[in-house]
């Protein structure tokens, strides 16, 4: 994770300071660019706000505008234990520094971390097993309890550095509530642009509060009757070629149509890609 400080000293994140699957850090860049070219007096509202890293990104692109981050997933309760999961990979630092980077952590060893892991977990009461699975485990896999940090086999990933997120949602206003709710609370007020960022139809999102079937995904499009938003959406989801086909067969218009559409393509195994977008209306 980089950090970089610009000249009115506001720290500025490209990534999430901790883990998170689904965050946009790919777009962070276009993403302020876009919000850039947009009015100074804006209510920035980021529905699906994950990590918060388009919350804090809409922040540092426009510091005076209100920034809503709509935290459903309780993210700040992992920046809140930044400090336990610090004094925790540190320990794990110390009893793996003798192993081999990279290949199979042994029982022994793995057994003193977990004991440390179990006794943190009853000194603070919560563990944020997501970013401590990022030390010990395959890249993409993440645990959510100590059983399933316990069961899994691990590889000595540990980090070398401390997580930091100082000043990382300065300035943000935090909420919680279920997106549509959210919505219809500002549907109607003057200025408002909306970020929409939900899970992607058929992509694996295990590590999220809920799992979602194909009329939720759809539910989401509901949202894009507003005057200004950004969409993030994935050619794995089949949803722009579902818009398409209905636009086409004139079913509906699709809510697409007169958007910008920016990408950026992801490379995944071997010769394998795929292709993230953003839709900009406003
Ligand atoms: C693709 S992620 C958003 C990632 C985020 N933009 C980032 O860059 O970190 C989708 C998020 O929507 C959340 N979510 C799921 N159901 C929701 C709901 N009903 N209302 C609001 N958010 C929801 C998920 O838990 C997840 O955090």
């Amino acid at each position: 994770m980089s950090v970089t400080t610009s000249k009115k000293e506001t720290l500025s994140y490209k990534a999430s300071p901790l883990p998170f699957m689904g965050q946009k850090r790919n777009f962070s860049k276009k993403f302020m660019d876009e919000l850039g070219k947009m009015p100074n007096d804006l209510i920035i509202i980021d529905l699906f706000g994950g990590s918060g890293i388009l919350s804090h990104s809409a922040k540092v692109a426009k510091p005076d505008c209100r920034v809503i981050y709509n935290d459903f997933d309780n993210f700040q309760l992992r920046l809140k234990s930044i400090q336990v999961t610090n004094d925790l990979i540190a320990f794990a630092r110390s009893i793996l520094s003798e192993y081999p980077r990279n290949n199979r952590v042994p029982e022994e060893p793995k057994k003193q971390i977990l004991k440390r892991i179990k006794q943190a977990q009853s000194d603070h009461g919560y563990i944020d097993y997501i970013s401590l699975s990022s030390s010990f485990l395959f890249s993409g896999k993440y645990a959510l309890s100590y059983d399933e940090l316990a069961k899994e086999g691990w590889y000595n990933k540990v980090r070398r550095s401390d997580f930091k997120a100082d000043g990382y949602l300065d300035g943000v206003e935090l909420v919680c509530f279920d997106y549509r709710d959210l919505y219809n609370q500002f549907k109607d007020v003057e200025g408002v642009v909306f970020i929409i960022d939900p899970p992607y139809l058929q992509t694996q999102s295990t590590t999220y509060k809920e799992h979602w079937n194909l009329g939720q995904h759809l539910d989401t499009l509901t949202v894009l009757q507003s005057e200004k938003f950004f969409y993030f959406t994935s050619s794995k989801s089949n949803i722009i070629e579902l818009m398409d086909w209905l636009d086409s067969h004139a079913f509906m218009p699709s809510p697409f149509k007169y958007c910008k559409r920016l990408s950026h393509k992801q490379m995944v195994s071997g010769l394998n890609s795929y292709e993230d977008i953003m839709f900009v209306k406003g």
